[in-house]
């Protein structure tokens, strides 16, 4: 695996093979890899003659200080899987290589980033838009991957790509878990095994939800359960909401004619947690 530090040196090393045809998959990540990620790693092999995955951890989308110091750092622990799993090119920028300058641009998605995360982590959508804006004109690849346990991410990254008419297709894969049904994510790098095992609330209520939305429970009740537990339990909970899946437009009731899904984000101690879960399909 070639370590790339600059936007010259991709651009050099990456054009020689775009002109022979050559077709690059790419997956943007902050590092702290888990399966996760290596099966977007692995789709990438697939679809691709080449693989790039860079690792950046992005000031600009996070909104607070204390979750951006915490994010887990595992570097050598995360090159070694990336050779392992034949990754071609790392893309390893420092932050002035991405940001020589604080960036005046902000990003709204009208419609998408006012709800769900972009309502509870103001701006972190703009942040989001700005660096894989960058890293997609950088890496310039012909598919990029990106998980569906970020599926507000999903639904804005492919509108950045449609509103700046951006070449490159993106695909979304569907969320690794744990045995458990824990989501995986680097944040739970951060969570004892009790808190693991807590967590777990999180995926329980997906399902319950889910399985009461298809036995044609009325969802408002269903949603004052679910909070009703994590109240009991004494778990923060953000938000438990049906929403279309492509639209993030919140849903009161069940609709087979639209795709859905319930989103969550609950705070398993000081560890902030998202997931979601399929109702309808597209
Ligand atoms: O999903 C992530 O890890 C990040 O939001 C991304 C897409 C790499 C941008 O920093």
């Amino acid at each position: 695996m070639k370590i790339l530090r600059t936007k010259e040196a991709v651009n050099s090393e990456l054009s020689i093979l775009k002109n022979n045809q050559i077709s690059i998959g790419f997956v943007p990540t902050m590092g702290a890899l888990h399966d996760g990620h290596l099966d977007l790693i692995k789709k990438a092999k697939l679809y691709s003659d080449y693989v790039v995955v860079s690792i950046f951890i992005n000031p600009t989308q996070f909104n607070n200080a204390e979750d951006f110091a915490k994010y887990p750092q595992t570097l050598d622990k995360d090159m070694e899987l990336l050779d392992k799993t034949g990754v071609d090119y790392l893309f390893l920028p420092e932050l002035e290589e991405i940001y020589p300058n604080k960036p005046r641009l902000k990003m709204l998605f009208e419609g998408l980033d006012n709800t769900l995360e972009g309502e509870f982590r103001p701006g972190h959508f703009s942040g989001v838009g700005i660096v894989v804006a960058k890293l997609l004109n950088i890496v310039k690849p012909h598919i990029a991957f990106f998980g569906q346990k970020d599926l507000q991410q999903v639904a804005i990254i492919r509108q950045l790509v449609a509103d700046l008419s951006m070449d490159v297709k993106i695909i979304s894969l569907p969320t690794v878990r744990e045995g458990s049904g824990l989501a995986l994510s680097s944040r739970n790098m951060r969570l004892s095994e009790k808190e693991k095992e807590k967590a777990l609330i999180i995926i329980h209520s997906l399902s319950f939800g889910k399985s009461e939305l298809l036995s044609g429970k009325d969802w408002l009740s269903t949603r004052e359960e679910i909070k009703e537990k994590f109240t009991v339990q004494d778990i923060k909970l953000e938000y438990f909401e049906l929403v279309n899946s492509h639209t993030m437009d919140k849903l009161e009731k069940i609709d087979h004619t639209i795709p859905s899904s319930i989103c969550i984000a609950a705070y398993i101690g000081k560890v902030r947690l998202i997931d979601n879960i399929t109702v309808t399909e597209d």
